[in-house]
């Protein structure tokens, strides 16, 4: 696992709780005092670990604390990799760029580590889709991220999962919709089954 996930997941824990929470969270996982930096491959089952006991000290479930940490950490990695982001670009238009986030950021960093499987393609100029397929199984921290990009860009999206690994499926799917300006579009679509993620 990137180090960057680690070092970020320790940031979010000491600014959600405080200090001594994350050194009883390291207790409890089995990995006390141990320092993540960025620039390290960690074994992956140290999240699985430090997720679980989080869950466990603090009574969230562990997939409520990755889609928390995913939501946190959106800003903390824009300014890690002091990424340039369009200034035209929107929420949607961001989303629609973090395939080719993740690729450059391997190749940058860490040849060795296998990426996060996220592939993103517009569906249409105001749906993307986003698959994630990695093995490693945290599309918690996709849904936690999807949502921080609306923070970012203090904007309201429309999440539709249509599949999920946890489910059974071979990938999980988001499709992410930019709403329409009222009386732009005859054909809005239903968001019964959708969430909406706003700021
Ligand atoms: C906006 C800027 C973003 C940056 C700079 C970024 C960067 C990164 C980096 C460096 C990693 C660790 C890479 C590795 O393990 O090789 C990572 C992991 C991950 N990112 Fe992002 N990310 C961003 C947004 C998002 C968004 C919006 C999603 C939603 C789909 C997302 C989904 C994930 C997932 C699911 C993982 C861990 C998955 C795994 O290891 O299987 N990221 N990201």
């Amino acid at each position: 696992m990137h180090g960057i996930i680690l070092k970020t997941l320790r940031d979010f824990v000491v600014d959600t709780y405080d200090e001594e929470r994350w050194l009883e969270i390291q207790r409890e996982a089995d990995v006390d005092e141990k320092v993540y930096v960025p620039v390290t491959v960690y074994p992956d089952g140290d999240v699985y670990e430090l997720v679980r006991a989080a869950g466990s000290l603090t009574g969230e479930s562990p997939r409520t604390i990755l889609s928390e940490y995913g939501r946190w950490v959106v800003p903390a990695l824009l300014e890690t990799y002091d990424l340039h982001i369009d200034e035209e670009w929107d929420a949607l238009e961001l989303l629609a760029n973090i395939q080719r986030f993740h690729t450059s950021l391997r190749t940058r960093d860490l040849t060795e580590l296998t990426t996060p499987r996220v592939k993103t393609e517009w569906l249409d100029e105001n749906r993307v889709r986003i698959t994630y397929d990695s093995d490693r199984q945290l599309c918690d921290i996709a849904r936690g991220a999807i949502q921080g990009v609306a923070d970012h860009f203090d904007a309201t999206l429309l999440v539709e999962e249509t599949t999920c690994m946890f489910e059974g499926d071979d990938a999980c799917r988001f499709v992410v919709e930019r709403p329409v300006a009222e009386g732009a579009s005859a054909d809005e679509a239903s968001t019964e089954r959708r969430t909406e993620v706003t700021q």
